[in-house]
């Protein structure tokens, strides 16, 4: 890195020493305010929507005003998905699709979440510019910057950025507000609904590199790399300006990679209010190719340089990989075929929904690795860019897709994004345009295709176009002009002689299986809504795991197929509807738990000799018949012994499980499995007894106090002799010894369960009503004593509203509300006071609280330590200097709820608990406990480390 910066200041000169860099990025996570709206009814979405609002920027009503009072909102962090939190609604009455929960049109008061954010604008360089990045919200987002509404953004999927720096104050905090409208969904399975994905702010030089910029592209000429960054220079200043980019490749190890021209730089004249591309070439030698085992990371460090100062320079991650798609042969990577074993997924994951951690996304890549899978493809929408960089980083091939097949303006524009976001990104392969498209073999499906096609080669052409059809042989329309066949389901048709019609495009399956299956389970009981475990059962449409692989292992004109699906997610309970919330068709369950049929790709994906033993051991009452054990093995033989007893050895078949009938009897059954005569690997099920202690295994016991980072904590129960507890499934509780961390989730794979994965600290709030005001003649009594010896006369006056009470300017008058509060009213933290025209005093029993002074402000003032049981009196005393002033837009109470208690019972003896990083370092202790008082202790560390940095 260091011999890489030298180069770059020899070639570009310096930044002024007393400016600051030309470029930094904040991230704004933390500390939403966030409620619930209401899509229908207007004064239960705290009165936004008046009727020509819009008419002149920066005079919102609602929760847009930088007046209106959040102070009774909750606080949440982002990556936040409301719907995970709401309850479920049974017997179908809420879309069973979509994970019977209550969003959608038919649920007005819970499908609109309303954000507000304060933060401080950043130190900036005369002429810098600000930008706002939010990077998945679900979905139709409007936005606010100190009331100016700047944005209207559709998509739930793709990120929208918007330009705030005429908006934003120099000398106050900014209000930051969005409205969030999940009333329609996109898709047909759970969506979730909030915002999702990272918050950022840019703050930049008026000439810049753009967003998404520079691109990245490496070519392999024998043993070197030509490496070509296209860059596009925005000049958002008021004049024309010669601009200078240099590039310089740095090699995974962090220096200057080796190559004589591993750096270069190029001049271009950006005229004002233009922007122009600037193309460089670098050569790099003997480059270190990105691949599934070495997924090496190159960079560019982009550096835009004038008159001898640095105007912007970017660091941008990629890899140097050749991939190239044949008719004949499937899929090669550098060279090298590689069949794809891929999993299709859903952003969602237990305790979280859409809510997925940069943690959480690195932890189900490397869950769907340990059972073999390379590749992963993005279902149906684009993914979280910090989905793309685990995949990158643990070297996972990905199908980016695209959510809507649309050629009209917006989608034409969401696609653009799509590619320019990912297109640096080595481990994307290929790009889908849609999924199951009924318009794709017709004409129209045809020309869409066609445009969308262009829209991406705009932007990309080193990746081949696909689109998931499961149009089986359709050959005119969409499919007869796509690069790459994706086939879904070989139900549907005949890959032999589509291949034998069409010789020239390359085939894959970009949706198979859809096997159903539930972990631990092991009799498909509709009742209940639970699938058996062995690899037995598929819809119509889908196949066994054993029945897929074995048509497409042979097959090598078909480069491999995604699997539906990786993991579990909420909706699509197919074949049940309620009470079934979940999906059956994962590999692993929503937590990332293997399920039996995972054990089938372990088998046959990885090299490693292993053998899988089902069912668990545990039949009361049914000693003497016949359970059905079920073995996935790529041995070469597989033994089975019950209580020592030998059941005999059976040959595997290559791609194929083994089966024997055995009598129960409690005790130990094992597998062994036989490589050349040697037993190599070895499996085994034991009738448990009752839970006796508990494991937990955490993703990581140390990790950065950035509020960022989350550890994912699996927890198994155990018998006596540290047998898995496998039929467990007593409540388990968690807690945290300290406000280092906190628990954000919980979850047990069980498709049927309808206990929360989220328990939501619930604010309480009291709204003090039964107002009374009395004039003061006297406008010059001092502020800050309690009106004494002056007569008053008391009338019921409304405080709702604008405060427009006292009509005369230059008088005063003093405002009184009597209340009641119970013992444990008395806990209440905040008193809210929604505006004082225009200026005064605020007193509670007796206490001066506060003076206030900004007519257009809301005031929060703690009252903890004045409050008492039984009566209480508010007194405030205004004093109106001109219009009309007085006391208004509402008076509350509130306190942030009780913490909440959380807890998650076992599901064949596992749960797991997500827990997040706060912001400041220390020890904190997950301590679990289940119903009988079983319990274990995790030691967790929050440490000082790099962080983002914060407004
Ligand atoms: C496919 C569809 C997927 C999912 C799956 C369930 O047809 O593309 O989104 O619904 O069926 O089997």
């Amino acid at each position: 890195m260091l011999t890489a910066l030298i180069v770059l200041s020899s070639l570009t000169g310096r930044q002024l020493s007393s400016q600051l860099p030309p470029r930094s990025v904040y991230n704004l996570d933390l500390n939403w305010k966030f409620a619930l709206g209401n899509a229908d009814i207007r004064s239960k979405d705290f009165g936004y929507g008046t009727l020509g609002q819009d008419s002149k920027p920066g005079y919102p009503d609602g929760p847009p005003s930088p007046d209106f009072s959040d102070s009774s909102w909750r606080t949440v962090n982002v990556p936040h998905d409301w719907v995970v939190e709401l309850p479920f609604v049974p017997d179908g009455k809420a879309d069973v699709g979509h994970g019977s929960k209550p969003v959608g049109r038919d649920f007005p008061a819970t499908s609109i979440g309303w954000y507000r954010k304060t933060f401080s604008t950043p130190k900036m360089n005369p002429g810098d510019k600000l930008k706002v990045r939010f990077d998945g919200v679900f979905q139709d987002a409007t936005f606010w910057v100190n009331g100016i509404r700047i944005e209207h953004h559709l998509s739930g999927y793709l990120p929208t950025s918007f330009d705030i720096t005429d908006f934003v104050h120099q000398t106050r905090p900014n209000t930051l507000v969005v409205r969030v409208n999940a009333t329609r969904g996109s898709g047909w399975f759970y969506e979730g609904a909030g915002i999702y994905r990272h918050v950022w702010l840019f703050r930049k030089n008026a000439i810049h590199i753009a967003e998404f910029n520079p691109a990245v592209d490496s070519k392999v000429i024998g043993n070197k790399a030509e490496v070509t960054v296209d860059t596009l220079v925005r000049n958002q200043s008021d004049k024309n300006q010669e601009v200078v980019a240099s590039t310089v490749v740095i090699a995974p190890s962090g220096s200057q990679a080796l190559g004589h021209t591993a750096d270069a730089s190029a001049e271009v004249l950006v005229p004002a209010g233009s922007s122009r591309h600037i193309i460089t070439k670098m050569l790099v030698s003997k480059p270190e190719l990105w691949s599934i085992n070495h997924p090496n990371l190159y960079s560019v460090n982009t550096v835009l340089g004038s008159n001898g100062h640095i105007l912007d320079s970017k660091i941008s991650q990629f890899g140097i990989r050749t991939i190239k798609f044949t008719a004949n042969d499937g899929f090669f990577l550098n060279g090298k075929r590689v069949e794809l074993k891929g999993a299709c997924d859903h952003q969602d994951a237990a305790g979280v929904g859409i809510g997925v951690s940069d943690d959480l996304d690195i932890y189900r890549i490397k869950q769907l690795k340990m059972y073999g899978f390379n590749a992963l493809r993005t279902s149906h929408n684009a993914p979280d860019p910090a989905l793309l960089a685990a995949c990158d980083k643990l070297g996972f091939l990905v199908m980016d897709e695209n959510r809507t097949f649309d050629s009209g303006a917006t989608d034409k524009k969401d696609l653009a994004t799509m590619v320019k976001r990912d297109r640096n990104h080595p481990s994307v392969i290929m790009w889908s345009i849609g999924n199951e498209e009924p318009l794709n073999p017709t004409l129209i499906g045809k020309a869409m295709a066609l445009t969308l096609m262009h829209v991406i080669h705009k932007h990309d052409v080193t990746r081949p176009i696909s689109m998931a059809s499961n149009q089986g042989n359709a050959w005119d329309g969409a499919n007869s002009v796509l690069n790459l066949r994706g086939w879904n389901y070989i139900s549907n048709g005949d890959t032999d002689l589509y291949h034998k019609l069409h010789p020239n495009q390359p085939m894959y399956g970009s949706e198979e299986a859809s096997t159903v299956t539930d972990r631990g389970e092991y009799v498909t009981d509709p009742k209940k809504g639970y699938m058996s475990g062995y690899d037995a059962n598929q819809p119509g449409w889908g196949s066994l795991a054993e029945g897929w692989w074995n048509y497409y292992e042979p097959r090598k004109y078909l480069a491999g197929a995604f699997v539906w699906t990786g993991f579990d997610y909420r909706g699509e309970p197919t074949p049940y509807g309620w009470p079934c919330i979940s999906s059956h068709f994962g590999v692993l369950d929503t937590c990332g738990f293997p399920k039996d049929v995972a054990y089938y790709y372990k088998a046959w994906w990885t090299k490693q000799p292993m053998v899988h033993l089902a069912p668990t051991w545990n039949w009361p009452g049914d000693k003497g018949k016949d359970k059905l054990v079920w073995i996935e093995s790529n041995c070469q033989q597989v033994d089975l012994k019950l209580n020592g007893k030998d059941l005999g050895t059976k040959q595997v078949i290559k791609l194929h499980h083994l089966e024997w009938q055995v009598p129960y009897e409690p005790g130990t059954l094992e597998a062994f499995g036989i490589n050349h005569g040697k037993v190599v690997c070895e499996d085994k099920q034991v009738t448990c007894g009752p839970v006796y202690k508990l494991s937990a295994t955490p993703s990581a016991t140390q990790v950065v106090a950035d509020g960022e980072h989350n550890i994912i904590v699996n927890v198994a129960a155990l018998d006596a002799n540290d047998n898995p507890a496998t039929n467990a499934s007593e409540e388990v509780h968690f807690s945290l010894s300290s406000d280092n961390a906190s628990i954000i989730g919980v979850g047990n794979g069980d498709p049927s369960c309808h206990e929360p994965d989220v328990y939501v600290q619930k604010p309480v709030r009291l709204p003090i009503g039964d107002w009374q005001m009395a004039s003061v003649d006297n406008a010059t009594q001092p502020m800050g004593v309690l009106p004494d010896g002056i007569k008053l006369s008391w009338s019921p006056v409304e405080v709702l509203s604008d405060a427009q009470q006292i009509s005369q300017p230059n008088t005063a008058a003093v405002f009184k509300a009597d209340f009641n509060l119970s013992d444990k009213q008395t806990g209440m933290k905040l008193l809210s006071i929604g505006q004082i025209d225009d200026v005064g005093d605020v007193f509670i029993n007796g206490h001066f609280l506060g003076h206030t002074d900004h007519w257009d402000e809301s005031y929060n003032f703690p009252v903890s330590e004045y409050l008492k049981p039984g009566k209480n009196e508010i007194l405030v005393w205004v004093h109106n200097i001109g219009g009309g002033g007085g006391l208004g837009k509402g008076v509350s109470l509130s306190s942030p709820g009780n913490p909440p208690q959380w807890k998650r019972s076992f599901f064949h003896g596992l749960c797991q608990v997500i827990i997040r990083a706060g912001t400041s370092p220390g020890p904190v202790v997950l301590h679990i406990v289940d119903a009988n008082g079983v319990a274990t202790d995790v030691p967790l560390n929050m440490v000082l480390g790099a962080s983002l940095p914060r407004l």
